[in-house]
């Protein structure tokens, strides 16, 4: 078993011996970007470097960057979306590309972390008028072992990262995948049904950051050609402990077995709305602890603060309501 502090080690111990400098994790409250609420992702406060600004540590960090995402709010209490995650990361500005942050994380994730890469997919970007078919990240999972039929290509809306608001540095993505379950996709298509359906989970993912998307939606290019990836610790966690779904990470589990211990009779692990309970609640808990201090209130970050826990008593009693009628149909 690997617990999150495990993965944690290894991951920043890996990417500091390659030279890369720890940076620490930014607040949830965005400090200089008004046109999102919450962080998203660890490239969020590090726009101003990607965009060229020379960073005081140098052009290798990594960090483990608590993150809020409400766009995937609604796939919440399926396998693998949480509205609050932490994720580990590691940067290039304008260092090395993608042949160099692709191999690395082959390298860790299968040596340090051991994951035979047989039990792996990953997806390069199609190509559009905005930019170019990512041949070259496809040679490189090839040229490291990754067989051709698990190499697929996909348009922006799944291989496309950023900008984190309207407007920034952006680019093709790398995704990788895990087989949580032991199946195997025969083409792209069955790929696409398998990863948006639960056995193949996304863990990691490296953006090749190389466009600055301007306000008229026309993509430049940036200064400099950086890495941005990222890696959700709570389902890597739980894929190398054999789970099939992100609530058996060690930062979930325990909540959602005290939300359990509090539900209707026969609630089980796998109960939508028990899920949706421990993500909501562990998120406003995350917004509320935070250093830049949030309360409830009808506007912005308040507003979603206040939603959370509202949201779980409205899915409660919805959820008690079908248990009491059903028990009641049954007598
Ligand atoms: N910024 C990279 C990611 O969120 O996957």
């Amino acid at each position: 078993m690997i617990s999150s502090a495990e993965l944690k080690k290894l991951y920043l111990g890996f990417f500091q011996k390659r030279g890369h400098k720890l940076i620490p994790n930014a607040s949830l409250i965005p400090e200089h970007d008004p046109s999102v609420l919450f962080t998203t992702a660890g490239m969020h406060p590090l726009v101003p470097f990607l965009l060229g600004e020379p960073h005081p540590l140098g052009k290798r960090l990594c960090n483990v960057q608590r993150c809020i995402r409400t766009g995937d709010i609604d796939e919440v209490g399926d396998a693998w979306h949480l509205s609050f995650f932490e994720m580990l990361g590691n940067w290039s500005l304008g260092d090395y590309f993608k042949e160099e942050a692709i191999s690395m994380s082959f390298e860790f994730l299968t040596k340090e972390l051991g994951i035979p890469a047989e039990r792996f997919s990953v997806t390069c970007f199609a190509g559009d008028r905005d930019a170019p078919r990512d041949d070259g990240s496809a040679r490189e999972w090839e040229r490291l072992g990754v067989a051709k039929n698990r190499i697929h290509f996909l348009p922006k809306h799944d291989n496309w990262w950023g900008p984190a608001g309207q407007t920034g540095p952006c680019g093709p993505d790398t995704e990788m995948f895990y087989h949580a379950k032991d199946m195997q996709e025969g083409s792209t298509d069955e790929f696409v049904k398998l990863s948006s359906t639960g056995p193949f989970c996304e863990i990691w993912n490296d953006v090749l950051m190389q466009y600055d998307k301007a306000a008229d939606g026309s993509f430049g290019e940036l200064k400099q050609k950086n890495v941005d990836t990222g890696m959700g610790v709570e389902r890597t966690v739980a894929v190398l402990n054999g789970a099939d779904n992100v609530y058996e990470c060690d930062t979930l589990a325990p909540i959602l077995d005290m939300v359990i211990s509090i539900s209707a009779k026969g609630t089980t692990k796998a109960n939508r709305n028990a899920r949706i309970i421990t993500d909501h609640m562990r998120a406003a808990v995350m917004i509320l602890g935070d250093e830049r201090g949030v309360v409830p209130s009808n506007v912005d970050q308040g507003y979603v603060l206040g939603r959370l826990p509202i949201r779980s008593v409205d899915i409660k009693s919805e959820y008690k309501t079908i248990v009491w009628t059903a028990e009641r149909n049954m007598a």
